[in-house]
């Protein structure tokens, strides 16, 4: 459909020619008194219809015509007469695929659905106009982030899902256990727990595990746990292993090795937020650069921004224009002026003071503004929505609210850390110049009360060949939300996870 329609001249030049094309009908009626059926096709490959004619004897027309049957079909593409404002059409001769849609039972007719209910069918909810779009916008500034990072000379590194480090130190990971059979469960516990004696069979009145008791254990001993019972995933990594919350920690390692370069990959949060802003699984795109200050950090995330949304405008200006459309009338303007503003830059005492003159002149927040407080959505959003009216990077924030690796600054109150904050959407970015001081770092670790071991390896960073890096993470899918003005998280990746929702 797309090498048809979705062509500047709308398919004109093709006009004359035998096509095949395959798709879902999006609407279908039959007409001339059932002479012929003409059907909206569409393939999820632009956000464009193909415009169908079958005639009847061809096919079954009542089962064609029905939102959500698929139809792969040849035949002649024809212009409508001049003067009118149709579209190119496909007369088709030939029918080669239906599969029929029984209407009574589709959950998904031709009517608007909100995204929400569209949530409970999230395997179905593809074949809707703003979910493709979605889909093709997403894997866009896939590429998008791809061809930056590559033209810029970054190697991209795959980090590891399964990790040891709480990189941010907030305790919101998921533990990784493993799934073992009730049988093994039993063996293992055996190992654990020694056989029990003749009276203690009677006390528990167990008859099944009795043959299993006397069965020689086949599993090397697990680990005990502090109360005697076996944690299974510390079993198996030999120690307590997690979900990872950012490849941060050990991209590091490679910056320090060969200089520029990125991670992309998704990163788990174990975060009790029922917000709009928040997943329990979302993609995260990390660039760590060695000999690099916070102010080319700065940079380069103000360069890959604007990168990405130069490029939706070139290359999904008809996905933009649908989401213009549907959700947010500004969004192409939006991605026009942030790709040829330069961002605000202030420190965080700065956005404080300015939050304070706000709370001065009569503006309530729910949460109370002051010095060391973490800044909070409706902070965020106040910054860039009402005073700036742009993105902007707040630096230099307070120790006491970031992460051990963050470098400190000479007044030993703040750290080179800074955010980017965006319209709509408030933290986009979070990023940092790195503690590159091995003694500094190490002081840093004991006084925010972390363990030293676990750390060790960090460490070695600074103690062979330390360099001065710095490095951010963009929330993939808060990107999208900004391009695209949809409201909610959940409708931007295709299976989004949050409290209670981890199904398909
Ligand atoms: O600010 P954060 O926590 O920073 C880090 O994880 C650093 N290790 C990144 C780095 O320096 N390499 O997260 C980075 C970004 C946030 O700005 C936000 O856009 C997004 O990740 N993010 C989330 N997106 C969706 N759901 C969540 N629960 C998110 N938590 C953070
Ligand atoms: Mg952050």
């Amino acid at each position: 459909v797309r090498s048809i329609v979705c062509r500047p001249d709308g398919g004109a030049a093709l006009a004359g020619n035998r096509v095949r094309a395959g798709g879902w009908v999006k609407t279908g009626r039959e007409q001339g008194k059932g002479s012929f059926a003409f059907l909206e096709v569409n393939d999820g490959s632009c956000p464009a219809n193909l415009q169908v004619i079958v005639d009847a004897g061809v096919a079954d027309l009542s089962t064609l015509v029905q939102t959500g049957t698929c139809v792969l079909v040849e035949g002649l593409l024809k212009m409508p007469p001049e003067g009118t404002k149709q579209k190119i059409e496909l007369r088709v001769d030939k029918v080669l695929h239906v599969g029929p849609t029984d209407p009574a039972s589709y959950p998904i007719p031709k009517t608007k659905l909100s995204l929400e209910f569209l949530r409970d069918h999230i395997h179905l909810r593809p074949r809707t106009n703003t979910i493709s779009a979605v889909a093709r916008i997403r894997n866009a500034l896939a590429f998008a982030t791809h061809s930056f990072f590559q033209e810029h000379g970054f190697l991209y590194v795959h980090t590891p899902i399964i990790t040891t480090s709480d990189c941010e130190g907030a305790g919101e990971m998921f533990q990784a256990t493993t799934l073992i059979s009730e049988a093994e469960k039993l063996d293992k516990e055996l190992i654990m727990n020694p056989p029990p004696t003749e009276a203690d069979i009677e006390a528990a009145k167990c008859t099944v595990g009795e043959k299993r008791w006397r069965k020689e254990p086949k599993l090397k001993p697990g680990i005990p746990k502090k109360d005697g019972k076996i944690d299974y995933g510390q079993d198996f990594f030999g120690r307590q292993a997690f979900l990872t919350v950012s490849g941060q920690l050990q991209v590091e390692t490679y910056a320090c090795a060969v200089s520029s370069v990125y991670t992309f990959g998704p990163t788990f949060r174990a975060e009790h937020s029922h917000t709009s802003r928040h997943l329990a699984e979302f993609w995260m795109v990390e660039p760590e650069i060695a000999f690099a200050d916070l102010q080319d950090d700065m940079n380069c995330a103000e360069a890959y921004v604007k990168y990405m949304c130069q490029w939706l405008l070139n290359k999904c200006f008809d996905d933009m224009e649908l989401m213009a459309k549907l959700y947010d009338k500004g969004c192409i303007d939006r991605l026009r002026m942030v790709s040829s503003t330069p961002f605000e830059r202030i420190t965080y005492t700065e956005a404080v003071q300015l939050l304070e003159e706000a709370v001065r002149g009569g503006k309530e927040f729910e949460k109370n503004v002051e010095w060391g407080i973490d800044l909070a959505s409706e902070h965020e959003r106040y910054l860039t929505e009402d005073i700036f009216k742009k993105p902007v990077i707040v630096y230099n924030y307070p120790k006491g609210i970031k992460a051990f690796y963050m470098r400190l600054n000479d007044d030993s109150k703040t750290v080179a850390a800074m955010d980017i904050l965006v319209p709509k959407v408030g933290e986009l970015i979070g990023g940092s110049q790195r503690e590159e001081r091995y003694e500094v770092i190490q002081q840093r670790i004991a006084e925010m009360g972390l363990p030293l071991e676990p750390y060790e390896w960090y460490l070695d960073l600074r103690r062979y060949g330390t360099v001065k890096h710095c490095g951010f993470g963009l929330g993939f899918e808060r990107m999208i939300l900004f391009a695209t003005g949809i409201d909610n998280i959940r409708d931007v990746i295709p299976f989004p996870r949050y409290p209670g929702r981890a199904d398909l």
